[in-house]
């Protein structure tokens, strides 16, 4: 790094810290440092959005977003249901205000998802025949990809296809289409979409058994003659459970295959874990009690160092392998949109992300922050 970059970045840094522990600003602020410009030049700095946050409804984040990232998932608007709820009916509303929205504040825009098991239109579990069911693969990989080809940077063309042991997972599509479903469906994305960057996306594929699944079916693409260009590791983790190790054995394996690796729906979950529930898998739910939402009022600063201490290492360890890297994302804006406050268990209040419910940066922010500026200063 060039000595003149360092001195903007640290006088930012320096400057940034203290206004944290000062008065209040608004969210967005020019004097908050911005996570996309930090890491330029490193990989880019994604977030999942939801609807409003789209269209623009919410004045603060509306500001927020386009400073602190350069790339966005739609944490819902692509999928399935949504976008093609009947046979023959596409409904394109939500997903052109996508596009238009990345477009506008100059975003990447990562699609999500093709083909998933979850969130289904109602037709697809009813279809009994696998004519029809490749029919309905087919065609919906085909439109949807070619529609906006060029126009989202990339597409989880299949999503959680793997059970936790590394096997495929049962779902309509290997019933059905059998166990090259994965390796089609990436063959139509890449026909219906020359100019857009085609990945595997799943939960806890940083896990050794998992992780050898999905290498497997990596090398199977690969071996038919089909085009994957990146994995996306999910990385929902919990505090008490960060797989410092396997994420970075990760890495080096899957980018070993000639794939960039994505961390693409990252939180770290500070709640009581149960039913050891790491990963996303959104079948499982628990039923409400209070012992279980111990935070109402606020996340102890204990627990508020040790998040901030995960996302360091986190980081530390992202930087260290930025040359393999695409992007990072956030799985939600702020503490407030995150899903875990409504998974394993609905109606918690957890604290995942590295800003508060008021966009105000936390510790872990900062240290976040911090860790680019010491690997700046230790590689002079
Ligand atoms: O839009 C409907 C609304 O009309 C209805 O009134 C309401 C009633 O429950 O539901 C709304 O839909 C919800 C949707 O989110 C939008 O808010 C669904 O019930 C709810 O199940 C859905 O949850 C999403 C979940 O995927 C299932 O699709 C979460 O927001 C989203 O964060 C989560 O994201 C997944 C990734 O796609 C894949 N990886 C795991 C990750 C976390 O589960």
């Amino acid at each position: 790094m060039k000595k003149y970059s360092l001195i903007v970045l640290l006088l930012s840094i320096g400057l940034a810290c203290c206004v944290s522990t000062g008065g209040r600003k608004m969210p967005g602020s020019g004097k908050t440092p911005s996570l996309k410009d930090v890491f330029k030049g490193d990989f880019v700095i994604g977030v999942a959005l939801n609807r409003t946050q789209i269209e623009e409804r919410d004045s603060a984040a509306a500001v927020f977003i386009p400073r602190q990232f350069n790339a966005f998932t739609p944490e819902n608007g692509m999928k399935a249901a949504l976008l093609h709820p009947q046979w023959d009916t596409y409904n394109f509303a939500e997903a052109d205000k996508i596009i238009a929205y990345g477009r506008k504040h100059r975003m990447q825009i990562n699609g999500h998802t093709l083909i998933w098991h979850s969130q289904l239109p109602s037709f697809v579990l009813r279809i009994k025949d696998k004519d029809s069911l490749r029919r309905f693969f087919a065609e919906h990989i085909s439109t949807i990809a070619s529609r906006y080809d060029g126009q989202v940077y990339s597409w989880d063309v299949v999503n959680e296809a793997l059970n936790e042991d590394g096997t495929l997972r049962r779902s309509v599509f290997r019933e059905k289409l059998g166990e090259d479903y994965v390796v089609e469906a990436f063959r139509l994305a890449q026909l219906a979409a020359p100019n857009t960057r085609l990945y595997y996306n799943d939960y806890n594929i940083e896990r050794p058994w998992k992780r050898a699944g999905a290498l497997a079916l990596i090398k199977k693409i690969q071996a038919a003659g089909v085009r994957i260009d990146g994995v996306g590791i999910q990385g929902h983790w919990h505090i008490n459970n960060l797989p410092l190790e396997d994420i970075e054995q990760s890495i080096l394996e899957f980018s070993s295959l000639g794939v960039k690796v994505m961390f693409t729906e990252l939180d770290i979950s500070v709640l009581p874990d149960p039913a050891h529930a790491n990963g996303a898998d959104i079948s499982r739910n628990l039923a409400f009690n209070a012992a279980l939402n111990p935070y109402t009022n606020g996340l102890p600063d204990s627990l508020q160092s040790r998040l901030a201490g995960s996302y360091e290492e986190l980081f530390r360890l992202f930087l260290k392998h930025k040359d393999k890297i695409g992007r990072i994302t956030f799985w939600g804006v702020n503490d407030r949109y995150s899903w875990l406050n409504n998974w394993p268990v609905r109606g918690r209040t957890n604290y995942p992300m590295l800003f508060d419910r008021q966009f105000d940066p936390k510790p872990a922010f900062y240290k976040v922050i911090a860790v680019k500026a010491g690997n700046a200063v230790r590689k002079q």
